[in-house]
């Protein structure tokens, strides 16, 4: 991970930001961040982006993937239904996943804005989003952005990720590693791989992505408020690139 390093607000986490680099430094302060979602294949940073994102507006990242995760950890009604389908990919169906995220927005961190990252990746999902904020009295409208990487980058981002089960930290043994192998800089716990992490998984999420998620993107982008950026540059410039479109999309450019 590269970019400017200062001393992090929260421990452990090392302050990569746009902010920190200085294009976007009056931004944490100037914007009312809103709904954010981050779009994008399974391992094109929606996750690491999102992180860097919290950091610098102060506000949620509520990613569908981790909170499902979470559910079939703790062993709730949730993550029994939702435990085989994961496995290797496969989507939970939209009314548990639309529900998850209805509860979690409730919470009062979402007022000044908040993260989606993997939600909505059906028709069905957006549809019910963009009717759910709808309902939101004074909320911003979304602001949608679609992060590109080219396949064989994505094989390798995925089959490298490791994951703090701790700190939530993200990893790559190629692209990110960590200073001690197999372990997380910042708390030292043992790092561990996703089982759906695998190049035969990885297939049937691509497959997926294509066949339910491209539509959503199509979706955003018909409603405005939409950018594309190139998510193979390193993690600061990509989260430089991403605020700079949500400052112009927001009218504050
Ligand atoms: P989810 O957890 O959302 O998985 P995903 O969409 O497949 O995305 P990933 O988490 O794999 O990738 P990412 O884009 O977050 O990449 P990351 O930042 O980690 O969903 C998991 C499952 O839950 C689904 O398959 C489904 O079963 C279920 N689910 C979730 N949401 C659902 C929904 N809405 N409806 C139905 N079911 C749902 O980065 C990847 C790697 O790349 C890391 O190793 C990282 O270190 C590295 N990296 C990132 N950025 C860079 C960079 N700029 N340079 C170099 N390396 C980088
Ligand atoms: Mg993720």
């Amino acid at each position: 991970m590269s970019g400017v390093t200062t001393n992090s607000p929260q421990p452990g986490i090392t302050e990569t930001s746009a902010a920190a680099s200085g294009s976007a430094s009056h931004l944490g302060h100037a914007l009312t961040p809103g709904p954010i979602l981050l779009l994008g294949a399974p391992g094109v940073g929606k996750g690491t982006q999102a992180k860097e994102l919290m950091r610098l507006w102060n506000i949620p990242q509520i990613s569908t993937g981790d909170l499902l995760r979470a559910n079939v950890a703790e062993g709730t009604d949730l993550g029994s239904a939702a435990k085989e389908i994961m496995k290797c990919g496969n989507l939970v169906p939209d009314d548990l996943v639309n529900q998850m995220v209805a509860v979690r927005l409730t919470a009062p961190d979402t007022r000044e804005g908040f993260i989606l990252d993997g939600f909505p990746r059906t028709l069905p999902q957006a549809d019910w989003l963009d009717g759910e904020l709808a309902t939101r009295p004074g909320a911003l409208p979304i602001v949608a952005v679609s992060l590109q990487v080219d396949y064989n980058q994505l094989l390798r981002r995925i089959t490298g990720r490791r994951n703090c089960p701790v700190c939530q930290r993200i990893y790559n043994v190629y692209l990110q590693p960590p200073k001690r192998e197999g372990h997380c800089d910042v708390d030292g716990s043992e790092l561990v791989q996703r089982a759906d992490d695998t190049e035969m998984c990885f297939q049937g999420r691509i497959g997926n992505y294509q066949a339910l998620t491209a539509p959503v993107i199509d979706h955003y982008r018909a409603l405005g408020r939409f950018a594309e950026v190139g998510g193979e540059q390193e993690v600061a410039a990509v989260a430089a690139e991403i605020v700079g479109v949500v400052e112009r999309l927001r009218g504050h450019a």
